[in-house]
């Protein structure tokens, strides 16, 4: 990359050869954004044409009405680069966890096969357009193939991320009502097998879930139910190769999935058939600059959205290949990831700052046999990247070759709404930089007053959005309203995301304002966590924060107002196994303070930033409106005797 005045451009080269390099697509996009996202939607394979492109009833908004389509046709049989171009290429490469295991590598033609032998044998477990299904898997070709399955005959899927507990999976299941779920015996992590299959029954306790399918994967021993439990490799065994794809209507559901809500309950977002496909391949093809021989690994767990879009979605409906890997990136050598991308000649590399953290951690020296020859492209999401994580990746993994696109976006908007595009850029270290051509992004204040140049405010999207942002949160219009369409109208998307522009215009985002943290990346509510905490029967009530952390971004502290007579130790132990239970052990605290009082408003509000200054070591401001500042005080002792210990 060159760079001028602290901001990085892409050389000539990198230019010439991706599909935008001039910053008139903007220009053409803000003239009519309905009109730039219809000539995207002409490009993709559609059984009937839309009637109209952008339809709004605030806060509901339809796009592409009227429009029929099959995502699995544009990834398969209509794939834009041509199905007889793309059939004997690799659709997925997949890498095991066991370091003397063989990776798996799936074409297109073969996938489709797959794909098209489970959608039938779905059907005959009584599977119906609009059904939801429950999938439960590890990063095995089986998580893709379930995903495509359900979208080729119009069932709705619902990933779990494999590592939450079974309460978790239990929920996310009862909300989204599914009546069939598709999980595998076990897999590996960091060389143990974990036994997802007993996780799964667990999970389906008090659920309308009659069929579960096992994958067998790991050849763990699983507890055997004959009259629900049917073996995937068994029933798809004679199964017809091909079914011809639903006709979907544009706004029918593709997938829901759930991010962490407040009160313990998950909200299921929805995501709809024609949108998302457009934005999915859209964002691909411009973002990561997909050309038809790139390898890409996105490192993101199919349970997120990251996942789901682009470990899954755009790079297949792009005909490039993705590349899946089952395990931790550092197992069982700090430098595994680095010599996966050597080895299978990734040309793109998606992951999160928490991993490059933890990459520079083990130190560079690592890297310097490695040259990453065959890497043209990086990207970073999911939280904010420093400017050092961001100069450290540039260098070592980039070679200072690479452009990092930083991309900013959400579950909510199923796709990639803000970064800058690789063949134009200004790229600079902490930015996100630009808004997606025919995305309208601003920076507000309180009033409602778009923020200047340098001012901090709230993050929002104006319509007409994207087609790709979801339609709803599962059956709960009311809690879709309140969370993302009152703070400013109905008419104004909320984000939750603090931000500020340069005056080049480039977006930096601070993080969440509402009770989000990232802790490793993964999003957590320090709401659902209490909940965890406050299920447990003798706590009175607790405040969970997330605490700056040097590797995982942020990690959650809890405070538990404790009424009882075990012994500190226990009932600390106590707290981590009621998080473990109920969510998994991505949210396990750092920290864990039995307190008498918790620092309050008059009105009885829980004041959790005083908390969060405490370990930030910021000013505690003016404590006179407390009810209680006393307890201020003694809570800052502990954690400082905490410190002091370690
Ligand atoms: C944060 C992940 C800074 C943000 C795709 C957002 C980011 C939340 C970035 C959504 C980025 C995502 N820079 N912060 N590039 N990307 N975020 O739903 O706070 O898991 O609101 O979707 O992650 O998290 P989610």
């Amino acid at each position: 990359m060159i760079k001028k005045d602290g901001l990085y451009y892409p050389t000539e080269e990198f230019k010439k050869k991706a599909w935008v390099s001039s910053p008139e697509i903007y220009k053409e996009a803000k003239k009519n954004p309905i009109k730039f996202w219809e000539k995207l939607a002409e490009e993709l394979f559609w059984f009937k044409k839309w009637k109209k492109a952008f339809q709004h009833a605030p806060p509901f908004f339809e796009w592409f009405s009227g429009g029929q389509i099959n995502i699995t046709s544009n990834i398969f049989e209509k794939n834009k680069l041509g199905w007889e171009k793309i059939k004997e290429k690799p659709a997925i490469i997949w890498v095991p966890e066991p370091v003397e295991e063989q990776e798996r590598i799936l074409s297109y033609e073969n996938l489709f096969k797959q794909v098209c032998q489970l959608a039938n044998a779905l059907k005959k477990l009584g599977v119906k357009r609009g059904d939801r299904v429950g999938i439960y898997l590890p990063m095995i070709p089986e998580t893709i193939i379930s995903m495509l399955a359900c979208a080729r005959i119009g069932a709705v899927h619902v990933v779990v991320f494999s590592a939450f507990s079974p309460q978790a999976l239990r929920i996310r299941l009862q909300i989204t009502e599914a009546k069939i779920l598709i999980t595998a015996d076990g897999y590996y992590r960091r060389g143990k097998i974990i036994n997802l299959k007993s996780n799964a029954d667990e999970g389906i306790k008090e659920t309308n879930v009659e069929k579960v399918i096992v994958v067998k994967r790991a050849g763990n021993e699983v507890n055997w139910d004959f009259e629900k439990n049917y073996w995937w490799h068994e029933i798809v065994e004679n199964e017809a190769e091909f079914i011809e794809p639903e006709i979907m209507e544009a706004e029918d559901l593709l997938f829901i999935l759930a991010t962490s809500g407040s009160t313990g309950i998950p909200k299921a977002c929805v995501h709809v058939c024609g949108g998302y496909t457009i934005q999915a391949y859209w964002t691909g093809r411009l973002i990561f600059d997909f050309h038809p021989e790139d390898i890409l690994w996105c490192t993101s767990d199919f349970g997120w959205i990251t996942g789901h879009t682009y470990a899954c979605y755009s790079p297949l409906l792009n005909g490039i290949t993705t590349l899946i890997y089952e395990g931790a990136p550092d197992w069982p050598i700090p430098e595994r990831w680095a010599q996966i991308l050597e080895k299978n000649k990734v040309t793109i590399f998606y992951t999160a700052p928490t991993a490059i953290r933890m990459f520079e951690k083990y130190g560079a020296e690592l890297l310097e046999i490695y040259k990453f020859e065959n890497l043209r492209l990086l990207g970073s999401v999911g939280e904010p990247i420093d400017e050092s994580a961001w100069l450290w990746y540039f260098k070592n993994v980039g070679k200072e070759r690479c452009p990092i696109v930083d991309t900013w976006w959400q579950t909510e908007t199923g796709g990639i709404l803000i970064t800058s595009l690789p063949g134009i850029g200004p790229f600079k270290p902490a930015f996100v930089g630009l808004p997606f051509p025919g995305v309208r992004a601003e920076i507000l204040d309180e009033k409602g007053r778009i923020c200047p140049p340098e001012k901090e405010g709230n993050l929002v999207i104006l319509p007409p959005f994207a087609p790709g942002l979801f339609r709803g949160i599962y059956k709960d219009p009311e809690k879709y309203l309140k969370t993302y369409w009152s703070q400013y109208g109905k008419k104004v998307y909320f984000t939750s995301d603090a931000a500020y522009r340069d005056k080049n215009g480039l977006i930096r985002i601070i993080g969440r304002v509402d009770d989000a943290i990232k802790v490793a990346g993964h999003r957590i509510t320090t709401g659902e966590l209490e909940a965890a905490v406050n299920s447990h029967p003798e706590i009175t009530e607790s405040a969970v924060i997330g605490i700056p952390d040097e590797i995982k971004g942020e990690v959650p502290v809890v405070f538990a107002v404790y009424h009882g007579q075990k012994s500190a130790e226990e009932v600390k132990k106590e707290v981590v196994d009621k998080i473990n239970q109920t969510i998994g052990p991505i949210a396990l605290p750092k920290e864990v303070y039995l307190v008498e009082d918790l620092p309050k408003t008059r009105s009885g509000k829980i004041m959790r930033r005083v908390l969060r200054k405490l370990f930030t070591r910021e000013d505690l401001g003016d404590l006179s409106t407390l009810a209680n500042p006393e307890c201020v005080e003694k809570i800052k002792e502990k954690i400082q005797k905490g410190l002091r210990k370690s």
